[in-house]
């Protein structure tokens, strides 16, 4: 057979050497300037004054792997102060003079995994306000909107998901009698609702996560007001959860002491476990520094001071940004298969049996076995599309070297 003279070939050579940087999409932890640039599942976000990266936002879901476990084996990534977004307008109209700790809705949030959500409620012009204040009272400019406007988009998800469970903890401001029950009433939630009776009260394990999908328990709600679960039948957060402190305070790595309502975090007459990771000024330009190895080093402190139970709660600022995502993986590896990451759980295997991929040509990999800090992310991909470039240029000077 005849043999192709170079003049065919160096351009199928070059073809060849430039269809990846032409063909594929933006893996995890490299550079990108638009969602659409980055790989199914991941999104394109630029950490504090960093060019973009591609960042995956979305946890593994933990039931993936076969196993089907008490609700409190698993965990979940959870917003804290959810409905206070970047942007966002008063539905009184007035200017909101207040923090934000989140930057997209409720619906988008659930959609990208979110199953804990921390709302803020207070009574406010003769309803329910979602409102970020202060003395337990709401003004024009610290109040985002009806509550039940969000209640109604977690209904919605519910509906249309009919697996899922989401749990909303109330910091909860509401004197009004029975104002929680007449909104969650006018939400349609309360179909879903777990009712508190059936809420294990000594420590033991929750249903099982498949359970409570069964019966349509689908939707729990904690209240920061002990009196409710007597009055309202709404339960008592700190009756069932136990969680660290929050804000600056609670972001000592060498410690995880619970908050003043929360028995000690090693109490195991509480079943579930809530960590919270974010500063006291919460800030969408340090929430990237925030939301990764450090978070993943508090998570294995809390564990390790909470009876050695990862945390079923895991509650950041702009979780969107960093690795919260990461945490949650790891956190249900442990709990789900005895693994550093969910990831690494072979499906319907005896617990301890994990297959750790091995190490990708690329440093970033969403399997990587230690956690992908941001900017060595961002370093490696801008280093890989490099590699690329150099690759082609090479290509091309050898072509018109050659004419
Ligand atoms: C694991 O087991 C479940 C239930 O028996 C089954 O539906 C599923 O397909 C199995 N998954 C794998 C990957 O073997
Ligand atoms: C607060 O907003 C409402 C509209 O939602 C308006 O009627 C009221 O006058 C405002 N109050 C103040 C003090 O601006
Ligand atoms: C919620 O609706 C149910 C059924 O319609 C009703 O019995 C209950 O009193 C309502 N609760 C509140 C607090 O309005
Ligand atoms: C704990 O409570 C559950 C019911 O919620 C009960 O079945 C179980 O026996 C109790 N365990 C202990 C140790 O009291
Ligand atoms: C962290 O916690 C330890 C143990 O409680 C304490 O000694 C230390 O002062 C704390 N560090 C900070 C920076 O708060």
């Amino acid at each position: 057979m005849k043999s192709r003279s170079p003049s065919t070939l160096r351009p199928l050579l070059l073809l060849f050497f430039a269809s990846p940087l032409l063909a594929s999409a933006a893996k995890l932890g490299e550079t990108c300037s638009a969602d659409g640039e980055c790989d199914a599942g991941l999104r394109c976000d630029g950490c504090d004054g960093q060019p973009g990266v591609c960042v995956r936002i979305k946890p593994y879901d933990p039931r993936s792997k076969g196993k089907d476990l008490p609700f409190n084996e698993y965990s979940w990534l959870t917003t804290h102060n959810s409905f206070a977004l970047s942007g966002a307008k008063s539905d009184t109209g007035a200017a909101l003079i207040t923090f934000t700790n989140q930057q997209d809705s409720i619906t988008s949030q659930l959609n990208n995994g979110v199953r804990g959500l921390m709302l803020d409620m207070y009574d406010f012009q003769n309803d329910i306000w979602l409102c970020h204040s202060f003395g337990g009272q709401c003004y024009n400019y610290t109040a985002f909107q009806p509550a039940v406007n969000v209640l109604k988009e977690i209904k919605t998800f519910l509906e249309a998901n009919p697996k899922e469970v989401i749990t909303i903890f109330i910091e909860d401001y509401v004197k009004s009698t029975n104002g929680l029950g007449k909104v969650f009433n006018a939400s349609g939630l309360m179909k879903y609702w777990f009712p508190v009776e059936e809420m294990p009260k000594n420590g033991s394990d929750w249903p099982l996560l498949s359970k409570m999908i069964d019966q349509n328990h689908r939707l729990l709600v904690f209240t920061s007001i002990a009196s409710k679960e007597a009055s309202e039948g709404i339960a008592y957060e700190w009756n069932y959860v136990v969680e660290n402190q929050y804000g600056n305070e609670g972001m000592n790595s060498t410690s995880c002491p619970s908050r003043s309502e929360s028995s000690p975090m090693n109490s195991k007459s509480k079943s579930l476990v809530l960590m919270n990771y974010f500063p006291t000024n919460p800030s969408p330009k340090t929430a990237c520094a925030v939301n990764s190895a450090p978070l993943l080093g508090m998570l294995k402190i809390c564990h390790d001071l909470s009876a050695d139970r990862w945390a079923n709660f895991i509650a950041v600022d702009f979780y969107m940004k960093g690795d919260a995502a990461e945490a949650v993986d790891v956190a249900n590896g442990h709990m789900v298969c005895g693994c550093d990451n969910i990831a690494y759980c072979k499906a319907n295997a005896t617990f301890g049996t994990c297959e750790v991929p091995p190490p990708m040509p690329s440093p970033t990999s969403p399997a990587s076995s230690s956690p992908v800090d941001a900017s060595d992310a961002s370093a490696s991909g801008r280093l890989s599309k490099f590699f690329k470039m150099v690759a082609i240029a090479a290509i091309l000077l050898l072509e018109f070297s050659s004419y």
